[in-house]
């Protein structure tokens, strides 16, 4: 594990916001073919705020870091802030992933836009 940097070993280890919100206002489910990782992001939102958002992963080191970094990112951001939230800004805030574990990142720039797209398509 010497590769990862020590912030992803204590997202990895310590993973914030971990679970589910039953009653969220958005839920981003999405998977990589490739590798099979699945995540998933349940967001509430505010007033245009994500008050809380959550998260599932079954994948890698780097994958359930990056949803754990993801969530902490997000958190009381407008949801046009978090949409600008690139999977760059998840490596950057993780000081770095190997490059072969930088996808691992994308599914949690996918996740937070799918959890977006679906809240809006439900108001
Ligand atoms: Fe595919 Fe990490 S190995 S998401």
């Amino acid at each position: 594990m010497r590769q990862y940097s020590e912030k992803v070993i204590d997202h990895f280890k310590n993973p914030r916001n971990m679970g589910s919100i039953p009653d969220a206002d958005g839920i981003g489910s999405v998977g990589n073919p490739v590798c099979g990782d699945m995540m998933t992001i349940y967001i509430k939102v505010r007033d245009n705020i994500i008050t809380d958002c959550k998260f599932e992963t079954f994948g890698c080191v780097a994958a359930i870091a990056s949803s754990s970094m993801t969530t902490e990112l997000i958190k009381n951001k407008t949801l046009d802030e978090a949409l600008k939230i690139t999977n760059k800004s998840v490596v950057s805030e993780l000081k770095g992933l190997p490059p072969a574990k930088v996808h691992c990142s994308v599914l949690a720039e996918q996740a937070i836009k799918a959890a977006i797209d679906d809240y809006k398509s439900r108001i």
